[in-house]
């Protein structure tokens, strides 16, 4: 399986974010992720649509937005006109998910399901045949820049067991603390999109940044 990377914009410097985003894809980046903060399911504010739109208007990256809001399901049509290629809820914040993750697809966007550290992978049982990715948060979500919680690992594998054989890919994004001490070992664990935000967007060079994650996190593939 390969494995991707996905600067997190949350770290970027916003005055100058369309040249932040292109020395990550420079730097050999899958995908660029969006973190919509509400500051109601999480305590921070953070970006919309609007700027979903503009990073679109910058690259042809697929767009990751991942919602950390209330009531997703109220955006989910703004979201993908803005340009999101994939939208992610959370299981703690929408009363079925089911219907959620259906409505992302049949707007023409892979659809995913975040799981916060309390709670466990069982949550994603019943909505399998319908996810295109997970995320499992390795922070509690609100900011960037957290330490990676370690018990992490053990989730990636578990929703590895959990989603094999399920009949199509689904993708395992890890978001929170990846950074080069972790990347690898996520990776070989059966993680194949790793978010970062400080640890790309707090360097000096994103590029450089990017690319040293990548050949780090494909060298763990490599050995899984
Ligand atoms: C946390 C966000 C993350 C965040 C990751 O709530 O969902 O995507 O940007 O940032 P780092 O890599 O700095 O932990
Ligand atoms: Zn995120």
């Amino acid at each position: 399986m390969s494995v991707r990377i996905a600067p997190s914009i949350l770290a970027a410097d916003f005055t100058c974010l369309g040249a932040q985003v292109l020395s990550a894809v420079r730097g050999g980046a899958g995908l660029i992720h969006i973190d919509v903060m509400d500051g109601h399911f999480v305590p921070n504010i953070t970006m919309g649509p609007l700027v979903v739109s503009a990073v679109k208007r910058v690259t042809d990256m697929p767009l990751d937005v991942h919602l950390m809001i209330s009531e997703p399901d109220r955006y989910l049509d703004a979201f993908a006109r803005a340009g999101a290629s994939t939208i992610t809820v959370h299981v703690e914040a929408v009363p079925d998910l089911r219907k959620t993750l259906t409505r992302i697809r049949a707007l023409g966007v892979r659809a995913g399901a975040a799981i916060n550290p309390d709670t466990p992978v069982e949550a994603l049982r019943g909505v399998v045949d319908q996810l295109d990715h997970v995320i499992v948060m390795s922070v509690h979500p609100g900011f960037g820049g957290q330490a990676f919680i370690p018990g992490s690992l053990d989730k990636v594998r578990a929703v590895r067991d959990l989603v094999a054989g399920v009949g199509h890919v689904v993708d395992i994004e890890v978001d929170g603390g990846v950074d080069r001490t972790n990347a690898s070992a996520l990776a070989q664990a059966g993680a194949t999109i790793l978010v970062a935000g400080a640890s790309i967007f707090g360097t000096p060079d994103p590029s450089v940044a990017t690319q040293e994650l990548l050949q780090l996190a494909q060298a763990g593939a490599g050995s899984a």
